[in-house]
């Protein structure tokens, strides 16, 4: 990590994220945009922003050096994508085909397909290929404007094959220059090896996983998926108890094809619930009472033809809202936070405020993380530039306007 005191710019306009509300509907009139200044970064963090002559002078008059931008742009806060399963072996095109010409996402799981197509391929992958898979993944986000990036298991749905993906992650971390935030999803569907025995299997997790993730602290995340085709609400609770009294934080794969799952969150005080294509006005209501983070994958509604997260309705209703790409081998095989944010924000009527919140400090928050979304001091220098002189361009192009720069505490990547 590079130590030294340096500064960055010029920006035309410079998004800060400064001073907006956690919860609730937000204007672009809120947003704070600077214009002609530059940032002065130490160890990685914000030190302060100026109008960019007088950072000109500081960095002359005190020798500091300085990164100097030649052209247009707009910087925003490094993205954050709190929730993807990038970590997996092999891939399901062939899913996709199918659904395309119509069959639908769960039969296509009973034949063959599916969830557990992926386990069986991340089972027979080495640790060292996944490994490679996550930088790989890991890169092009980052490439794309993404500094944070939540990754599950739940491809292995063994105690070993768990804890394969969970090495694979941390290995990952420390080859990529975004930050890896590791959640354990061994509960992403009942593995065959327990015959639909799915009360078994959570005691199994409860006994003989989650302490060893613990004991080697390689997460403090723990996330299931509750729907019919993967575990019911009595299962959930059992589960959700045990990591809880472990001390994991909860995420829940929740109302993704039916409504009711997100209600488990509330109960459980989640740091966020995730999907909710499915809510009804009863999750909307029960939500916007709590301070769980609902998160919208876009992704996974494109991949799957499906509706849209009611955004609108959540953040009207009072809630916050993160989005997130979902990127997996079959749902969301896309990828592209930028992309999807867009179209959400086309489809759900969101403003260029609410779209942009929901990528970097609301989505920090889904993940518990203070020190980061927001170009302010003491933030992280997580930042992301665009070559526009107008921060509205970022989701007008929606995803065609690419970063040309991107720093991870204060270093570009
Ligand atoms: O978030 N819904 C459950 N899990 C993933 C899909 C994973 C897969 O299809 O491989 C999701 O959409
Ligand atoms: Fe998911």
């Amino acid at each position: 990590m590079n130590k030294q005191t340096k500064a960055i710019g010029p920006f035309k306009q410079l998004l800060s994220m400064s001073n907006l509300p956690l919860k609730g509907a937000l204007q672009d009139e809120q947003l704070e945009v600077l214009e002609e200044v530059g940032i002065l970064v130490k160890d990685g963090v914000i030190v302060e922003i100026l109008p960019f002559t007088t950072l000109q002078d500081k960095c002359k008059n005190e020798a500091i050096p300085l990164e100097y931008l030649e052209g247009n742009y707009t910087a925003m806060p490094g993205m954050v994508d709190v929730h993807t399963h990038i970590c997996w072996g092999g891939a399901r095109a062939r899913d996709y085909a199918m659904r395309v010409a119509g069959k639908p996402y769960l039969e296509i799981a009973k034949a063959g397909g599916g969830i557990w197509d992926s386990v069986q391929k991340t089972r027979a992958a080495s640790e060292a290929i996944l490994t490679e898979k996550v930088v790989q993944r890991a890169n092009k986000l980052l490439q794309n404007g993404t500094t944070t990036i939540e990754v599950k298991t739940g491809y292995g749905l063994t105690v070993a094959d768990e804890l394969k993906m969970l090495h694979s992650i941390h290995q990952a971390n420390s080859k990529v220059s975004a930050d890896l935030v590791p959640t354990c999803l061994p509960a992403h569907i009942v593995p065959k090896d327990f015959e639909g025995d799915g009360m078994a299997y959570v005691e199994h997790l409860l006994h003989d996983f989650f302490p060893k993730v613990k004991a080697k602290k390689l997460s403090n995340r723990a996330d299931i998926f509750v729907e019919e085709s993967a575990f019911n609400h009595t299962q959930a609770r059992i589960y959700l108890t045990g990591v809880q009294a472990m001390g994991f934080d909860i995420t829940i794969h929740a109302d993704q094809f039916t409504a009711g799952s997100s209600l488990l969150g509330v109960e459980f005080k989640a740091v966020s619930v995730d999907h909710l294509e499915a809510s009804t006005a009863k999750e909307v209501a029960a939500l916007a009472q709590s301070d769980v983070i609902p998160v919208a994958l876009p992704g996974a509604s494109l991949g799957l033809g499906c509706a849209f997260t009611p955004a609108r309705k959540l953040l009207d209703a009072g809630t916050s809202l993160a989005i997130a790409t979902d990127w997996n081998p079959g749902s969301a095989p896309m990828g592209d936070l930028i992309t999807q944010a867009a179209i959400l924000g086309a489809f759900e009527k969101l403003s260029m405020a609410e779209t942009l919140a929901g990528v970097t400090f609301r989505a920090a928050k889904a993940l518990n993380l203070t020190n980061r979304g927001r170009i302010a001091a003491g933030q992280l220098a997580d930042i992301v530039a665009f070559p526009t002189a107008d921060y509205r361009e970022i989701l007008y192009y929606q995803g065609q306007l690419r970063p040309s720069f991107v720093w991870k505490e204060g270093i570009k990547c």
